[in-house]
């Protein structure tokens, strides 16, 4: 299975953009303002956070150590560093939630083409009723299902032009871009009068809407949001160099990726509480927005302001952007596996796959009902489950050596031996122990 001329990336700048072009996507800017206004603002944003730097980031540095010390797919991983044990079914339930989420997230980038259509050709700017307008697309099966076969075939597209050029070189100029579209859009919308009321929604912590699930959700987020738990990193771990470090790398990728989500809200909420026609309701409105919510409430904001064509016209193509890195790499995990277990060309996986997706998709766009169920049951529980076991593993079953050579670099690097003394113990004991106490209240709370 060791491939001695495997492709790595060629550059730490690289490596950090296309490992934060996968985190960074929907899930920030669709599914986390969502899930804050479900959740009840700032105290699911301090969960969040908690759940970021309390299980994130380690799991994080668990996957890119799986990944670079075995340079395979996630489920070859497993075959290399645990041969003959059960632990490659953590690969293949990887590789089978890459494909559950997919199976709704290339429903939402649809969404996304229709949306910079609606801007770019001024459609958007003479709507009055936006959440009749998206009602319209979700009853439009076909135009999902086309909307959704365009999205596939650009992920495709990079996904065939191979590692280096396609997922390195795209990320490169995107991340930035993402960056610079979303500060512009969150200086407009706080300097909005009456954004404050938004503001203290998203950081001023009240217990008055938080749900008992909030634990849940928020960790199902930092999961979705990081792309852990199904082996994305461990992929592209693989794709690292020696010398990169990776506890820098985790915290940088994971800094960043909670960054653009707050950004995200600090572009919705302020904004949606300033132009609301109904402040009375407008906390229900968000609450009730569901997978709505981006698509309802800011092309309101956009037509609230001057140049609304020109804001949401960047702001859906900023979405696709962000949406397209990160379809790359769900696509990437179950390609390679698919490439390197099965022993067929990358081309023959990823279109394989690509099909599977698009009729998993359809049914999704024609029932909602069966939406969220493969949203809430991959994020919430798949990815944690595999993150549960992807902690066990480098904690209690891989060679300590190993571990530490990885995190130091063979002992070359500092950071990594800062890192390590409370590395393990978070591993074995605190990050599953509390993956498995979130679970247990949620199922009971
Ligand atoms: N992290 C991506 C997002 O926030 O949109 C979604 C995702 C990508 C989840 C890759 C899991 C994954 F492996």
């Amino acid at each position: 299975m060791k491939e001695t001329n495997r492709a790595t990336f060629t550059s730490k700048i690289g490596m950090i953009a296309a490992a934060a072009g996968s985190a960074v996507g929907l899930g920030n800017i669709w599914r986390f303002p969502s899930m804050t206004a479900d959740g009840g603002g700032a105290v699911f944003i301090l969960v969040y956070i908690g759940c970021v730097l309390f299980f994130g980031i380690p799991v994080m540095v668990a996957e890119f150590i799986i990944g670079r010390s075995s340079k395979a797919n996630t489920t070859g991983a497993f075959h290399i560093l645990a041969p003959n044990t059960s632990w490659k079914w953590v690969g293949r339930l990887g590789v089978l939630t890459g494909f559950v989420i997919m199976g709704f997230y290339m429903v939402v980038c649809g969404w996304t083409l229709e949306y910079i259509w609606q801007s770019v050709s001024g459609k958007l700017a003479t709507v009055t009723d936006f959440s009749a307008n998206f009602a319209a697309l979700q009853q439009d099966h076909l135009k999902q299902t086309l909307l959704m076969t365009g999205f596939a075939a650009l992920t495709l597209l990079f996904t065939l032009s191979g590692v280096r050029k396609g997922v390195e070189k795209s990320s490169k100029i995107f991340m930035p871009t993402l960056f610079l579209l979303l500060i512009l859009l969150g200086i407009r919308s706080v300097t909005l009068p009456g954004a404050i009321n938004g503001l203290e929604f998203l950081f001023k912590p009240n217990m008055e809407h938080v749900k008992s699930t909030v634990f849940l959700d928020a960790m199902g987020q930092a999961f979705f949001s990081l792309s852990l738990g199904m082996g994305c990193m461990i992929t592209y771990g693989s794709y690292f160099s020696d010398s990169s470090n990776l506890t820098k790398t985790a915290i940088q990728v994971s800094v960043l990726d909670m960054f653009v989500a707050i950004l995200a809200g600090i572009v919705i909420f302020p904004s949606a509480f300033a132009l609301t026609s109904n402040p009375d309701t407008i906390l229900d409105d968000l609450i009730n927005g569901g997978p709505g919510l981006l698509f309802i409430t800011l092309p309101q904001l956009f037509n609230e302001i001057p140049l609304s064509m020109l804001w949401s016209s960047l702001f859906f193509i900023l979405l696709a952007i962000a949406a397209i890195t990160s379809t790359i790499s769900l696509l990437e995990v179950v390609t390679i596996y698919i490439q390197e277990e099965y022993k067929r060309t990358r081309h023959e996986s990823a279109v394989l796959v690509a099909i599977g997706v698009l009729v998993l998709g359809t049914v999704s766009s024609f029932s909602p009902k069966f939406f969220g169920l493969l949203d809430s049951v991959s994020a919430e529980w798949m990815l944690p489950i595999g993150g549960f076991f992807i902690s066990l593993f480098v904690g209690w079953y891989l060679d300590e050596k190993l571990v530490y050579a990885q995190l130091t670099n063979e002992g070359k690097e500092k950071f990594g031996i800062k890192f390590l003394k409370g590395y393990r113990f978070i591993l074995k004991y605190l990050a599953p122990l509390a993956i498995l106490a979130i679970f247990v209240y949620g199922l009971i709370g």
